[in-house]
Parts: C-alpha cells; sequence; structure tokens
C-alpha cells in the first residue's frame, strides 16, 4: 500500500493505506483516534468531524492520500492546537504526568473551552454526535469569537443530533463564547 505523510494533532505520522482509504478510517484505525466518529459514512451527519488546515470538514468522504501533508485536527488535539478561542482550561499535565487523555480527571483538565460549554449546558444525551458538534462549533469560534444564534444554528445545521439536543447545544456554544 502506498505510504503518506500526514500531520496530526500536531505530529507528524508515516502512514501506509489503500487509495480508497478515508481519513476517517485512517484515524480511528490506524492512529487509534476515536473522537471523530462513523455515522453515516456519507459526509452528511457531521459525526466524523475533524479540522484539516483549521477548516472543519467530514473525515468519512475525505480520502486519506488527500490530505497528505495537510495539517489534520481531532477532537483529541483540539485543546491544544486551537488556542485562539482562549486560554486552556487548565495547563498541560507535568512531566511525568499521567498522558493526556488517560482518565476522566486528566481528559478533564485538558478540555477547550467549547468541551467546557457543552458540559456547563450539559449538551450531551447520547453523545454519538458530540464530536462533531464541538469540531465544528469551534471551528466557527475560531473564525467569529462571538456569533448570533442564528449563525451558530446555521454552523451547525449539518450536524445532526438525533436526540433532539438542539436546544442545550445552542446553549453551550453560546457559553463557550462568553
Ligand atoms: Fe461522516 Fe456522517 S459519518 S458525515
Amino acid at each position: 500500500m502506498p505510504g503518506f505523510e500526514l500531520t496530526v494533532n500536531g505530529r507528524n505520522v508515516e502512514l501506509t493505506a489503500s487509495r480508497e482509504a478515508t481519513l476517517l478510517h485512517v484515524l480511528r484505525n490506524d492512529l487509534g483516534l476515536n473522537g471523530p466518529k462513523y455515522g453515516c459514512g456519507l459526509g452528511q451527519c457531521g459525526a466524523c468531524t475533524v479540522w484539516v488546515d483549521g477548516v472543519a470538514a467530514r473525515a468519512c468522504v475525505i480520502p486519506a492520500h488527500g490530505v497528505a501533508g495537510r495539517a489534520i485536527t481531532t477532537l483529541e488535539g483540539l485543546p491544544d492546537v486551537a488556542p485562539g478561542l482562549g486560554t486552556l482550561v487548565s495547563p498541560p499535565p507535568a512531566e511525568g504526568a499521567a498522558a493526556p487523555w488517560s482518565g476522566p480527571a486528566a481528559r478533564r483538565a485538558r478540555w477547550h473551552p467549547v468541551q467546557q460549554g457543552f458540559e456547563d449546558a450539559q449538551a450531551a444525551q447520547c453523545g454519538y454526535c458530540l464530536n462533531g458538534m464541538v469540531m465544528q462549533a469551534a471551528a466557527l469560534l475560531a473564525r467569529e469569537p462571538n456569533p448570533s444564534e442564528a449563525r451558530i444554528r446555521s454552523e451547525l445545521s449539518g450536524n445532526l443530533c438525533r436526540c433532539g439536543t438542539h436546544v442545550e447545544i445552542v446553549a453551550a456554544v453560546q457559553r463557550a463564547a462568553q
């Protein structure tokens, strides 16, 4: 299988994958990054949303080879590479401390403000859509720090929540924007 390189959450990685392999497949199956979810596989639900060079994109329909050399950001890397929204919720763990995503407490310490907004607004039910919601919302707030409610709704219109938690999700993004 042909090889290629990606920059994923700030790290350069060398990979091999078939020409048909999607970015989502490579992230989840080869790199173990399970933030992006497989929902529809058709680019229509938003569960798989990642950033490609800072722009929200549907990883399930992007050929992995097609983004060789580009900077990919997943939910796992969001706190580290999206400081434009504000300071991190808390500093990175000290040298030798537990890995950033090794447990709930460590994870909480590394949350991006949008993730904190979702917790504060209690915006999750089943949680399956949250990766996409958070990545899409964080991309919006990086561009527009104080979007209107209508703008938030428009931006998230392509991210589906089957639980119907949309009111809380909009509130979560508004909290993060404060
Ligand atoms: Fe990619 Fe639905 S899984 S948009």
